[in-house]
């Protein structure tokens, strides 16, 4: 585990009381669930509507399966739509869209409730009823959030597949859950260029014995190939329908979404999250931490809605809570390194949430860039995905949020659904590079290897140690996997271990360190080590193949890879190299590629055969070798250093 920088953790950035006069949070929050914690979380519940209260808050009787809000029925569409019709502000601009190409559009919340109820329409003529599987492969276009909607509000659960991936990883969660409908696009904008998507999804979907149709939006206007009876476009379909539609209560417990991601195994998990604990959990964060006011703020999270910061904070707590936000679709540098900062003035953003490997990125481009614009709208910045540096923090403040927006570093994680381990703008005193302290309501211990809780100074392992509405309900078709990976480590005591290495320090202010498995974090995307390795070794050249991640400035971790070639197979040198890492874009997605892959002789392994990666993570990090003695052969690393 490596340390946080110790010299910056004395310096703290007290709340400024102008923010704080009219910050959503107050002490009165910590009170009230220090006080009854299960009462803590029904009031917040409260902040949605519900068409049937329920009866129990938390049933945990079959841990670690939760049931939260119990008997409670509501739609989480309706709560992120139509209920902000029926308060009177269908006119409040719902998402500002700006698409990579400079188009532009503005969905009122009245729009949003036609196009969603008009996806509903289609999809229920398409014959899928509620808990049918809808995958959904797209970027990020106005459509992409209609369709969640559309599914919440049908109580079909969707699987959104970030439109980075392959074909193959495609294919996999296709079948994996079962999904009937596939809705994507024909292409999709990337610098200033069409990049067909439609072309991945019939490769994906060929032969997919769950897929009965493939809805195409039309984004780019490319040639598409076309599957009679199976394929749609939307405008024939969706834009056709009747945009008047009734949204039907579920059961709180109704699966909303299921979002695959990487574990320590090769096979993606299939996360499942349910809908009213869930969206009590989304809309309270994203209220409170982001201190939102709807009306007034405009709020942008950079996420796509591939990942789990993109299904919580940009659609369900956002919408629950009438937000006016900004989606954009493109790079931050298209057409120039100015566009984010344009967007931000264009619109007036005032939050602003992003992920560290962004902020080190504008870093790197220079302060100039920003500096040509007015900013002064900011008023929040937010930081996700991997531990922010100190001087990525600092810069962020001073030069995004003129030396006085706070920040919120906040952990969490696919499976936590939201935010549980953050400051509190307004309340807490921030320091550069600590997340600070579990949420009201939230429940968080660093412990050591033996379940003995840690106090200041103290550096071991992050658990949750109470259920929490917006936890994972599961694995998808996975019930033994979901005990084993989160359960079984503290077994005993009933803690959810979280995969990430933590360290109070002497304040007892939390600092989260990174994943302590095999799990890699790059640009704060989880990828496993052994996916890449089974990747590379699909292919026909790898006999065998060691993943590690090492330490990156931009990216936060870099793929570093060791292969070892079959007998007889010429090392063509960069040809080689240039052929396995597009064949691990073409497995996986072109973000798991690796950075370096070197070809040796051997791999260094314990006498159990067991690859030493923290041997090779010295290497590949450029350190004197760690400990040796448990190797079989010592000298292998003369043979990896000569590369
Ligand atoms: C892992 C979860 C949560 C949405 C994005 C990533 C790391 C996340 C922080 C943070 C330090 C963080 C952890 C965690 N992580 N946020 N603020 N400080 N580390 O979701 O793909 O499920 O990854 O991201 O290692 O376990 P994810």
């Amino acid at each position: 585990m490596t340390s946080a920088a110790p010299d910056h953790e004395q310096q703290a950035f007290p709340p400024n009381a102008e923010f704080t006069a009219t910050a959503h949070a107050g002490p009165e929050l910590q009170a009230a669930a220090d006080a009854d914690r299960l009462g803590f979380w029904a009031a917040q519940a409260e902040r949605l509507d519900w068409a049937t209260p329920w009866t129990e808050v938390l049933d945990w009787s079959e841990a670690p399966f939760a049931k939260w809000f119990v008997g409670g029925e509501l739609n989480v569409a309706y709560n992120c739509v139509d209920r902000h019709v029926l308060a009177g502000n269908g006119d409040r601009v719902a998402i500002h869209f700006e698409g990579e190409p400079g188009d532009t559009r503005s969905l009122t919340y009245n729009d949003l409730l036609a196009e969603v109820s008009r996806a509903a329409n289609t999809f229920t003529e398409l014959g899928l009823v509620a808990g049918d599987r809808v995958a959904i492969y797209m970027p990020m276009i106005p459509e992409a959030i209609v369709t969640m909607l559309a599914c919440a509000r049908l109580g079909l659960t969707h699987s959104v597949v970030f439109a980075g991936f392959s074909a193959t990883a495609l294919r996999s969660r296709i079948d994996d859950a079962e999904a009937k409908l596939l809705v994507t696009v024909d292409g999709q904008w990337r610098r200033g260029a069409a990049a067909p998507l439609k072309a991945s999804a019939d490769e994906a979907t060929s032969g997919a014995a769950s897929i009965e149709h493939v809805l195409v939006v039309q984004r780019t206007g490319i040639d598409v190939e076309w599957t009679e009876g199976r394929d749609l476009w939307w405008h024939d379909t969706v834009e056709q329908a009747s945009p008047e539609h009734e949204a039907q209560p579920f059961d709180a417990e109704h699966p909303l979404f299921i979002l695959y991601t990487s574990g320590t195994t090769g096979k993606p998990k299939g996360i499942i999250h349910t809908s009213g604990g869930y969206l009590t959990q989304a809309s309270y964060t994203h209220h409170n931490v982001f201190d939102h006011k709807a009306g007034e703020d405009v709020y942008w999270c950079t996420a796509d809605i591939g990942w789990v910061t993109g299904h919580t904070y940009i659609v369900y707590g956002p919408l629950s809570n009438g937000v006016t936000q900004v989606v954009y679709e493109g790079t931050p540098n298209s057409p120039t390194q100015h566009r984010h900062f344009e967007i931000i003035e264009k619109y007036g953003v005032s939050i602003y949430y992003t992920a560290p490997t962004l902020i080190r990125t504008f870093m790197k481009w220079g302060r100039e860039i920003p500096d040509a614009h007015d900013l002064s709208s900011i008023r929040l910045l937010g930081s996700v995905g991997e531990p922010i540096n100190p001087e990525a923090w600092r810069w962020y403040r001073d030069v995004i949020g003129a030396g006085k927006a706070p920040i919120v570093d906040t952990w969490w994680q696919t499976e936590t659904g939201a935010i549980m381990i953050s400051p509190l703008p307004g309340i807490t005193a921030t320091k550069p590079g600590s997340a600070m302290a579990p949420l009201p309501g939230i429940s968080a211990k660093i412990v050591d290897d033996e379940a003995r809780p840690l106090g200041p100074g103290g550096n071991g392992y992050l658990v949750l140690d109470q259920p929490w509405p917006a936890m994972l309900r599961g694995i998808w078709g996975d019930p033994q996997r979901y005990r084993e990976t989160y359960w079984s480590r503290y077994e005993d005591q009933g803690w959810y271990f979280a995969g990430d290495g933590a360290r109070y320090d002497e304040d007892g202010d939390l600092w989260v360190l990174g994943r302590v498995d095999d799990v890699m974090n790059v640009s704060g995307h989880r990828i496993s080590t052994s996916e890449v390795e089974s990747a590379l070794v699909s292919h026909h050249t790898v006999a065998e193949a060691a993943v590690v991640g090492a330490a990156d400035e931009t990216t936060g971790q870099g793929i570093v890879a060791f292969v070892i070639l079959r007998e007889n197979v010429e090392n063509t040198g960069d040809a080689l190299i240039k052929d396995l890492r597009e064949h691990v874009a073409v497995e996986i997605s072109p973000i798991a590629k690796p950075r370096q892959i070197t070809v040796v002789p051997e791999l260094p392994k314990t006498r159990s055969g067991k690859i030493m990666r923290r041997l090779l993570r010295d290497v590949a990090e450029g350190r004197e070798l760690g400990d040796t003695s448990t190797l079989v052969d010592p000298a292998v690393f003369d043979a990896i250093r000569g590369k």
